[in-house]
């Protein structure tokens, strides 16, 4: 007798996170506590968590397996795009996530050879010299805003090393206030609908169009001298899509905004929340201050090669981004019925993966809740396990910038701590959730001591 075919097992519904309002559900919650949401829907439902804002269903995924599902489906199931339109009003129409899904994916390939390692050299002596300067006018001993220096700091290096020595040259207070106001509108909000007409959004778009007319206006120039950089505009300026047209003043000016957006603010919290778990840990301190006199003990430069051997420092922040993942919401959107780990999944649903809930898995991460940069060394090894450590996402939209922002925290760290002693203030420590890109809540006041 021919067996039977295997019945499919039947998917079950996404289990829901009681408690939301009628109607509204858990949109207040989400406004106002979307970490505290994400973390109680983990905690009451498990690996797979349905909540429900503003009429939108969104299943939370938790654990390596689900991450792995979500990270790896194909665009056309999961979206990143229909995800983040509220990036459209930033980045400008007909870039990255408001192109079709092949067009965008030409563009982000576009990045890559900016962010490639052979550009990491240039890089290191760029940031070398930022930190150089900034350190500069610092007295023998002092009190400063750690929070606000450090975003300073990341903004000059990161748009000296992506936007080229010019764009560095006209930064001004008029660019650092541009660039803030695009920063402020990514609040919550804006995830429902980026065109409401709220303050926030107006500056953000006047903000927009003044930020594309100076670059566009450095773009110009540039071509008109003829001027070729070892920089990420270069690399714009150069390439092609798979047509053989280039990309477009405007195209260009939208993807040097979301590679200035997508590394600036998410390494200034880094190294700000390195440094602050440092000075609370003061075991690790001197672990990662000892690593230092030890590699650099020949007065070898800081550069690539060197910057290579600071493993415990390395592991410092990476345990720095695992408490305190900037991006602590990463999310899809469903453009077909689909499932995961046996749940169904409808067409529009919104599914999402979060960082900060992630990293405090007891089964993956020892004592989740303590700073411990040793769980990333031999034997321990936690971040193994594929899709458990995820500050960088995974798959198919793993960050393109991870190098290059480990480069860039490394380097300021083994600057600062090499040359200055810290010690904090009675300002409280707590992380600032109003924005997307999750930091520290500033002033953090700081206090230094020049070593001899
Ligand atoms: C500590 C610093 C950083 C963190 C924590 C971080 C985190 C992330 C995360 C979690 C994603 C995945 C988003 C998703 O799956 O929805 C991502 C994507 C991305 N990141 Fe980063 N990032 C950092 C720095 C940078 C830098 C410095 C750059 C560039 C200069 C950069 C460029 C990008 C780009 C282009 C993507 C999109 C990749 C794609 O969609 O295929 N990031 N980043």
């Amino acid at each position: 007798m021919d067996a039977a075919p295997a019945a499919e097992p039947a998917l079950r519904s996404a289990p829901r996170l009681r408690g939301g309002l009628p109607i509204v559900g858990h949109t207040l919650s989400f406004l106002r506590d979307l970490t505290g949401l994400l973390a109680r829907a983990h905690d009451a439902c498990g690996e797979v968590a349905a909540i429900k804002v503003l009429g939108k269903d969104i299943v939370l995924v938790t654990g390596p397996a689900g991450h792995e599902a979500i990270f790896r489906a194909p665009d056309e199931v999961l979206s990143p795009k229909a995800a983040y339109k509220m990036m459209v009003p930033v980045f400008g129409k007909g870039v990255a996530y408001d192109c079709e899904d092949a067009r965008m994916n030409e563009q982000l390939r576009m990045l890559r050879p900016a962010l490639q390692a052979r550009r990491m050299r240039t890089y290191g002596e760029i940031i070398a010299a930022e930190v150089d300067d900034a350190l500069a006018s610092w007295d023998a001993t002092g009190t400063l805003d750690l929070y606000t220096w450090m975003a300073q700091l990341t903004n000059y290096t990161s748009s000296h090393c992506l936007l080229g020595p010019e764009f560095r040259k006209e930064m001004s207070a008029e660019f650092a206030q541009v660039y803030h106001d695009l920063e402020r509108s990514i609040v919550p909000i804006a995830y429902l609908d980026p065109d409401l007409p709220l303050p926030v959004f107006r500056r953000r778009d006047k903000a927009r169009a003044r930020l594309g007319a100076m670059v566009a206006a450095i773009v110009a120039r540039r071509k008109a001298a003829g001027t070729v950089g070892e920089d990420f505009l270069q690399t714009l300026m150069d390439e092609t899509y798979e047509d053989g047209s280039h990309l477009s003043d405007h195209e260009i000016t939208g993807m040097l905004v979301a590679a200035m957006f997508a590394g600036h603010h998410t390494s200034s919290a880094t190294a700000v929340w390195t440094l602050l778990e440092l000075l609370q840990h003061p075991r690790w301190m001197t672990g990662v201050e000892e690593e230092l006199a030890r590699v650099f003990a020949d007065g070898r430069p800081i550069d690539h090669e060197s910057l290579r051997e600071l493993t415990m420092t390395e592991h410092a922040i990476k345990e720095a981004l695992r408490l305190h993942p900037p991006l602590f919401i990463l999310l899809r959107v469903a453009m077909e019925d689909t499932a995961v780990l046996g749940y169904r999944i409808p067409k529009g649903t919104w599914v999402a993966v979060s960082p900060i809930v992630a990293h405090q898995l007891p089964e993956v991460f020892e004592a989740p809740a303590s700073f411990c940069p040793h769980r990333f060394a031999p034997p321990r090894e936690e971040d193994r396990q594929p899709f458990a450590y995820i500050a960088f996402g995974g798959g198919r939209h793993k960050c393109l910038g991870n190098a290059f922002a480990l480069l860039q925290i490394k380097t300021i760290l083994a600057m600062l701590l090499q040359r200055y002693r810290f010690e904090l203030t009675d300002d409280p420590i707590v992380p600032d959730f109003r924005g997307l890109v999750i930091g520290p809540r500033g002033p953090i006041r700081v206090r230094y001591h020049r070593r001899a």
